[in-house]
């Protein structure tokens, strides 16, 4: 699909697409979490390692945006399964029935970046709308970290709301989770 304001073509691969672009979604990695590559939790082996965990997920999906041969940036994620773990270490007063997956009703999100060149340009909006567009479930859910400015902006413009925090390992940070309803 190509967006006519912005010029970005955006693309939906399967787990065998994601592995066939990956020096590209690993190039815009670097780029992006430059300043981050040191520290354990962010080095590109640990970060592929969990693109090949989403990759194995069902309902995977990442959508990658291109100008012209560059890709410039991507999303992914996949449909949370029953019992899913992700909830863990969830808080927030909320109904324990809004927690309860049963393998059909959530898309999580797990990536969302643009090059550092290329923002501010309405890619990332571009790459959202088409990763939600068509999703079969009723609801998707994210993580941010509340310090995340461009991004948390983002969201919350995007229709996204916050309904708690949660700290998905021990030794992570906290996030904030959103969600936001696909369709009805
Ligand atoms: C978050 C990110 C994907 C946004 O990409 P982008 O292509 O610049 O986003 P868009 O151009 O679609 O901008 C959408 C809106 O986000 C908000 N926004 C983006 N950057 C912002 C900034 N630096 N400050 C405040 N708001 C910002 C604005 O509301 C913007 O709309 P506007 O330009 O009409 O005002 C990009 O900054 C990024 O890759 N960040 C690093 C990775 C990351 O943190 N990902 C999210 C993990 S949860």
């Amino acid at each position: 699909m190509t967006d006519a304001s912005t010029q970005l073509i955006t693309r939906r691969h399967d787990g065998s697409g994601m592995h066939v672009l990956r020096e590209a979604l690993l190039s815009v990695y670097r780029e992006v979490y430059a300043d981050k590559l040191e520290i354990p939790f962010f080095t590109v082996d640990r970060f592929w390692e969990r693109l090949e965990a989403y990759a194995s997920r069902d309902g995977f999906l990442l959508v990658t945006g291109q100008l012209k041969d560059e890709l410039v940036g991507y999303t992914l994620g996949y449909t949370l399964p029953p019992g899913a773990r992700w909830w863990h270490g969830f808080r927030g007063d909320v109904d324990p029935q809004l927690l309860e997956e049963d393998g059909k009703r959530t898309f999580a999100v797990n990536e969302l970046m643009v090059v550092p060149a290329q923002r501010r340009l309405g890619y990332a909006r571009a790459l959202h709308d088409a990763s939600l567009a068509g999703r079969p479930e009723q609801r998707a859910t994210l993580l941010v970290r509340p310090d995340n400015i461009p991004a948390r902006t983002a969201y919350l413009k995007w229709g996204w709301d916050k309904f708690g925090d949660l700290q998905p390992f021990d030794d992570a940070p906290m996030y904030e989770a959103l969600m936001r309803t696909i369709k009805k």
